[in-house]
């Protein structure tokens, strides 16, 4: 339990895993806090990531057993950077230990699992954010504003595309690469590629997609129809989605997600809102492909540099979750919407799998997916059984 009281002193952060997400955004958006944030400790698996983190971050302790962290009683709030799968363990532990958690997305790996979260944390008294970052990026909060002054009418249909080259991530992966989960025995496949951890692009991308197409249109989503391929012959996942929703309002979505095209092919987001009366198509420079033109002609070179550092978007999440703890108030972004944004991820892996519409109220799948099979013969590093957070509320 945090020994923290009151508001107007720092927050007091421990880190929750130290690989590409923490490392190029989390950790350099609490050094850009440090007026209100104070890095206590890191904890990673890896030794030598938890180490140099710490050594490159400032934070005095670095552990390999995220117990450790969390018995510490002068760290508030945890930062959970590491794969979905492991979000419900360690969220779950985190609340019973009193600190407050900022999770990174998808919620979860399972909608039961976000419920379990959900619950823990309101039992705990502590707060529960899940770093859906693009609510915090300019670009898309001004289209939220164009909706909320009207300027395009009733929002009628959604549309959001992301493509990405297989390249962008071996360049975001930073010195110490992706996770491989299996790396001991002779597997050094990252986890996300791999279908015993992850479902592929309907949750480590279209997760952003679902959330960002139900905050524009301001409803919930009734069914979803979806098409997913592995496109790339060395991929274990989809890496390909594409997926129609209805929503109860009577607005549309459509998304389309790719992530492993060819090297040079250029990062590309485009969000288009079409109202009854006008649309609105996201502009932002920081999130545009590139295009650079000179006399020779335009080329597109590779962007993901500036696409995905989106610094004040982090900064802006982290501080909007500090200022909740201390003022004793609701985070900024209420998980609930991060949990909905993953029952509709979900139900589109559901829906390409099965080949039909699936509606929302059908529930969540029953565990029997490869990746929650696999997940059940997991255990954390205290012996507990992830799968055993909780089973109630689809
Ligand atoms: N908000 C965004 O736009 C965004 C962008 C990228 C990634 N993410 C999310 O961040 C999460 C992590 O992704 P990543 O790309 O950083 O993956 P990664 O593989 O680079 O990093 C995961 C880290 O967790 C560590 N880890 C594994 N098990 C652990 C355990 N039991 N305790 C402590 N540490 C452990 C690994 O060693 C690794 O350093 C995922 O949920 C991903 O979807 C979000």
């Amino acid at each position: 339990m945090s020994d923290r009281v009151g508001s107007g002193s720092r927050l007091r952060v421990g880190v929750i895993g130290a690989g590409t997400i923490a490392v190029g955004a989390h950790l350099p958006a609490i050094l850009r806090l440090r007026d209100s944030l104070e890095l206590v400790a890191v904890a990673d698996v890896r030794a030598e990531a938890a180490k140099e983190a710490a050594e490159r971050f400032g934070a005095a302790h670095a552990y390999t057993d995220t117990r450790e962290l969390l018995d510490r009683s002068d760290i508030d709030a945890v930062v959970i950077c590491t794969p979905e799968f492991l979000h419900a363990e360690q969220t779950l532990a985190a609340a019973a230990a009193g600190k407050h958690v900022l999770c990174e997305k998808p919620m979860a790996a399972t909608v039961a699992e976000a419920d379990a979260m959900l619950d823990a944390c309101q039992r705990a008294g502590v707060r529960l954010m899940i770093g859906h970052s693009r609510r915090f990026t300019p670009r898309y909060q001004r289209i939220r504003e164009a909706i909320d002054r009207g300027d395009i009418g009733e929002v009628r249909l959604v549309r959001e595309n992301e493509r990405r080259p297989i390249a962008m991530y071996t360049a975001q992966a930073g010195w110490a690469g992706y996770w491989a989960p299996d790396a001991g025995g002779g597997n050094a496949r990252p986890w996300l590629e791999q279908a015993a951890y992850s479902q592929g692009a309907a949750l480590t991308n279209a997760v952003h997609e679902m959330d960002l197409i139900r905050w524009f249109v301001g409803a919930e989503a009734v069914s979803v129809y979806a098409e997913s391929r592995i496109t790339d012959p060395n991929a274990e996942v989809p890496d390909f989605i594409t997926a129609s929703i209805r929503f109860a309002n009577g607005a549309l979505g459509a998304t389309e997600v790719v992530n492993r095209l060819p090297p040079g092919y250029p990062v590309y987001h485009l969000t288009e809102v079409f109202g009854r009366d006008g649309l609105v198509r996201a502009l932002d420079p920081a999130m545009a492909t590139l295009a650079v033109t000179d006399p020779t002609g335009t080329t597109f070179p590779a962007n993901w540099g500036t696409l995905l550092q989106v610094p004040i978007a982090y900064e802006s999440q982290l501080r909007g979750f500090a200022d909740a703890i201390a003022a004793d108030g609701p985070v900024p972004l209420d998980p609930v919407h991060a949990r909905q944004a993953l029952a509709l991820s979900l139900a589109a892996v559901r829906s390409s799998r099965e080949g039909r519409v699936v509606r929302l109220d059908e529930g969540e799948e029953d565990a029997a997916t490869p990746a929650a099979a696999v997940r059940r013969g997991i255990t954390g590093s205290d012996g507990t059984d992830p799968d055993g957070v909780g089973t109630e509320g689809q």
